[in-house]
């Protein structure tokens, strides 16, 4: 017999604690994603007649996996305007319990429209912290009060509240949208019912105040036409009350470009000076960030962000084009590497270089680096025995790692080994699991995850050897097929 449906209400369209309580009892429950109709609002209807109501949450037992990434995701999917964005929001989360590295599987059907709309979510709140501009109009006591007229795309109003609260925390305010509107009395927010564009003001003094803003902001040395329409999309333009001197200040742009030149100090700008003077006075472990990858270099040949410098012999830094465009990491220098001072020139490099010419690809191509930039190991019979650095250790280092990936800026990352994955994603599990699919980081660099050259040299048994060398040669391949300029010529 089928199973009866289930009535999960939400109490407002982008309400993520109601979906994560109800998506979480359901989940325990196994009940499967066909059945639950997500449904807005309180009211009682004829339609709902026959659904059940969703499971208690058990008091304690079984947990759910929830990476924190995740967590993310669905507050901003929430928002979205997409009806079908809490049962998406739930399937996923079925998923993640057998397939914990789902969420970096971008070829994912799912998980590419999931990422698709918390971009259009997170572009919505930009634009609208970036573009509600304030009427001033008399408040109901005669005071000064002021109230402005934005139109989201998205359910956004609730979640950007507190960046206006902030902001303008001494003004009386409201933000009117068509789908909600938010009221600020210097003291508490009120969330209302939606607005419409006549019940917000048209003209005022604040207008002459944000033209004159908009035209001493505006640089003509600067103009880039298609990304300044990117970056404030004409939709938002009537909103806009400076949106009338954008034509004036194009047209003009070329004129006062060149008198800027003509007036323009020889010195680098202040802000330059003092980033140079923050570098030179940088102490060891300083988290002022390098500028270019020369000066990652430098100052990485003095850190101390973990005990692993007192050790070893030097740092070992990542090496190969800068315009690399395949970055191999691997997990730490060894006894070899640490003291030529660069990765993987010892026995798993040799493994590494040899394997690498098999599936066709040219090591010079590539920029090859490490998770971990010091040598860690112990001392046994004079001899140093390397060991895996902790997840400290790792943590400390990814700041070198994540330098070296923003000016190397490969469109493949490779990572060799556990650690490396785990430097790269925060994934601990198994490597296994991770092999031969195509993942990508954070920022949409694509992944492929593959073992660790020196894995090989453990293997105890010729047959197991063979096998698993075969496997990391077609991982490699799979490098050539993506990005053919690695292919050696
Ligand atoms: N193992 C690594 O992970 N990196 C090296 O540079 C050498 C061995």
């Amino acid at each position: 017999m089928a199973q009866p449906g289930i009535l999960a209400r939400l109490d407002h369209p982008a309400d993520f604690d109601g979906w994560r309580r109800h998506a979480r009892a359901l989940a325990l429950a196994e009940v499967a994603p066909g059945r639950i109709d997500w449904h807005i609002g309180t009211e009682a209807s004829g339609l709902f007649a026959g659904l059940a109501e969703p499971p208690p949450v058990p008091a304690s037992g079984a947990e759910l996996r929830v990476p924190r990434e995740f967590v993310e995701l669905a507050q901003a999917v929430v928002c979205h305007r997409d009806g079908g964005r809490f049962d998406l929001l739930y399937r996923l989360l079925l998923r993640l319990q057998r397939e914990p590295m789902l969420l970096h599987v971008i070829t994912d059907d799912e998980v590419h429209r999931a990422r698709a709309m918390a971009k259009a979510v997170r572009r919505d709140l930009h634009k609208m912290t970036a573009f509600v501009r304030f009427r001033e109009v008399v408040g109901p006591d005669g005071g000064e009060a002021f109230v402005a007229w934005f139109e989201p795309e998205h359910h956004i109003v609730e979640r950007v509240s507190r960046f206006f609260v902030e902001r303008f925390a001494a003004m009386r305010w409201s933000i009117l949208t068509p789908l909600r509107s938010l009221h600020w009395d210097g003291t508490t927010l009120h969330l209302g019912e939606g607005a419409s564009r006549a019940d917000a003001p048209d003209d005022d003094a604040m207008e002459g105040y944000w033209r004159t803003y908009y035209a001493n902001i505006f640089n003509p040395a600067r103009l880039k036409i298609k990304a300044m329409k990117a970056e404030m999309p004409e939709k938002y333009w009537r909103n806009l009350p400076e949106a009338e001197l954008i034509a004036p200040l194009i047209a003009a742009a070329g004129k006062r470009a060149q008198e800027m030149v003509a007036k323009a100090p020889t010195l680098p700008p202040e802000r330059h000076l003092r980033q140079m003077q923050r570098l030179r006075d940088a102490e060891p472990g300083s988290t002022d960030a390098p500028t270019s990858w020369e000066q990652a270099r430098a100052v990485a040949k003095d850190c101390s962000r973990c005990g692993l410098c007192q050790q070893a012999t030097q740092t070992v830094f990542g090496e190969g084009p800068l315009a690399a465009p395949v970055m191999f990491v691997g997990e730490q220098p060894g006894d070899q590497e640490d003291l030529a001072g660069r990765p993987f020139v010892g026995p798993a490099g040799q493994v590494f270089d040899r394997v690498m010419g098999e599936a066709g690809l040219d090591r010079s191509r590539a920029y090859v680096t490490n998770a971990v930039k010091h040598f860690k190991f112990t001392v046994r019979c004079k001899r140093r025995i390397h060991e895996r650095p902790h997840a400290g250790e790792i943590a400390a280092c990814r700041f070198w790692l994540g330098l070296e990936r923003e000016f190397v800026r490969p469109k493949l990352v490779v990572a060799l080994g556990a650690t490396a994955l785990h430097a790269l994603t925060g994934y601990t599990g198994s490597l296994a699991s991770m092999r031969e699919r195509d993942l990508a980081l954070e920022d949409g660099t694509a992944l492929l995850a593959t073992v660790h050259p020196s894995y090989l040299l453990r293997l105890p048994d010729e047959d197991a050897r063979e096998r698993e060398t075969a496997r990391f040669r077609a991982d490699l391949e799979r490098v050539g097929l993506l990005v053919p300029e690695m292919l050696a010529a």
